[in-house]
């Protein structure tokens, strides 16, 4: 079958490399993909928020499956639109979308299932949300209700350091109307996980536990980002801490929607924190995650396109993943300057090199060609992954990639999989 797939980050080319491998897939192209995905398909000029240009697209490639890898686009309702148009889609509804895109009511869904995450209040008014934070005694987490790319949320130890992200959000409105809203929760402690599973609507398929790492710097400090590098499979998540995601989480979020809009058809992503008192969701995104992805497809056995499509047939019940029993560590490499501003358009050497070691597959997410040179373009540049043994042999293998790998400016962090590593 011929398969469009949107997007143009790391996510998009692991997911790219592993359909292109399928004897499924006839053609591949992607929307508007990037030097990575060029590798694994031809890549069309068009943009994922155009969804009349995107619907024109697949009916001009014969397109059979429409794989949606971002979360503005399943927001913006691409999903409804593209099964409307009679072809298959992996990728939840805009209804489905909002558990990622507004926090607010996700929020409100998980307590009306009673879904362990951090207690959280609702504010739409700059005072009455400074008033809040100002009445607590405890450290609190800022987060805008809207789409952020992974910037939105502010964890602050003490209480005062919630005015100044409440001000950038609510006033200066630094991520725009994503921020006429925010949530204010409690502070929770404990290790971090990201539990992705495959949702038909019926059944619920859970992928191999990974854990992120979303602060910028070593030892987990400085602001947020999207994700400086994941790891599969994590040992923290233990098949009983599994089981009870699934059984208090996953099934649970599932019949709600479910209830209050119908079918979710894609792939679910809770972030999970383990708190001593048991899993807590930290949030919902609607989509795979970036860079979870890389790690999980550098494992993936099973055949990504028979299971997207049992996905979107309803038909989850009849598929078993299979997976590379070794882990995967995925380190990201961004540009100097991440999540701030940064400079664009140094070329970017090594890569080659980098895959030559083996076991490794170096991602592209922020890359472009400039007169037939490859240089950094985003924040996010490189999801440099490997696999090995043990994660202390992955990790290992990653680092040794990515020092092999330069542009002028690039950074990454050194601690990748360590909390795994003892
Ligand atoms: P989110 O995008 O909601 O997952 O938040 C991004 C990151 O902020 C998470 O991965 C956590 O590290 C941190 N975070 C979010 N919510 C909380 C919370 N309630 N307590 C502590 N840390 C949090
Ligand atoms: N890695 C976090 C995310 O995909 O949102």
């Amino acid at each position: 079958m011929n398969i469009l797939l949107i997007g143009n980050g790391g996510r998009e080319h692991a997911l790219a490399w592993r359909i292109a491998q399928s004897p499924q897939c006839t053609r591949l192209y992607i929307a508007p993909g990037n030097p990575g995905t060029a590798q694994a398909g031809e890549n069309i000029p068009v943009q994922p928020e155009n969804a009349e240009a995107i619907i024109a697209a697949a009916k001009q490639y014969k397109i059979e499956l429409v794989v949606i890898g971002p979360e503005d686009p399943l927001a913006d309702g691409l999903a409804d639109k593209v099964r409307a148009a009679g072809i298959l889609c992996f990728g939840p509804s805009a209804d489905g979308a909002r558990i990622e895109a507004d926090k607010a009511f996700a929020k409100e869904l998980m307590r009306s299932a009673a879904i362990p995450t951090a207690e959280g209040r609702i504010f739409h008014s700059l005072e009455s949300a400074r008033d809040y934070v100002l009445s607590r005694e405890h450290g609190v987490v800022v987060k805008a209700a809207g789409l952020a790319k992974g910037k939105g949320v502010f964890v602050c130890r003490e209480p005062h350091q919630a005015i100044r992200p409440l001000e950038q959000i609510m006033t200066e409105k630094i991520f725009g109307a994503a921020g006429n809203t925010v949530i204010i929760e409690e502070m929770l402690f404990g290790q971090e996980a990201s539990i992705l599973a495959l949702c038909d609507g019926r059944s619920i398929y859970a992928l191999e536990a990974c854990q992120d790492h979303k602060p910028v710097g070593d030892g987990d400090t400085g602001p947020n980002t999207g994700g400086m590098g994941a790891y599969c499979p994590t040992p923290i998540v233990t098949p009983a801490v599994m089981d009870h995601v699934e059984r208090e989480v996953l099934v649970p979020i599932i019949d709600a929607m479910n209830r209050s809009f119908g079918r979710y058809e894609g792939c679910l992503y809770a972030g999970i924190m383990l708190t001593p008192a048991g899993p807590k969701v930290l949030e919902f995104n609607a989509r795979f995650g970036d860079p979870e992805t890389q790690p999980l497809m550098m494992r993936l056995k099973s055949d990504l396109v028979e299971v997207m499509v049992a996905t979107c047939r309803h038909r989850l019940d009849e598929v078993t993943l299979e997976w590379d029993p070794r882990p995967a560590v995925c380190v990201v490499m961004a540009s100097g300057g991440y999540p701030d501003k940064y400079a664009k358009g140094f070329e970017i050497t090594g890569i080659a090199e980098a895959e030559a070691l083996g076991d490794v597959k170096v991602f592209h997410a922020g890359t472009a060609l400039q007169g037939g040179k490859l240089v950094n373009f985003g924040g996010r540049v490189l999801g440099v992954t490997a696999l090995g043994e043990t994660i202390a042999a992955a990790q290992k293998r990653a680092y040794e990639a990515v020092v092999k790998i330069h542009w002028e400016g690039c950074f990454y962090r050194h601690d990748i999989g360590s909390k795994a590593i003892r």
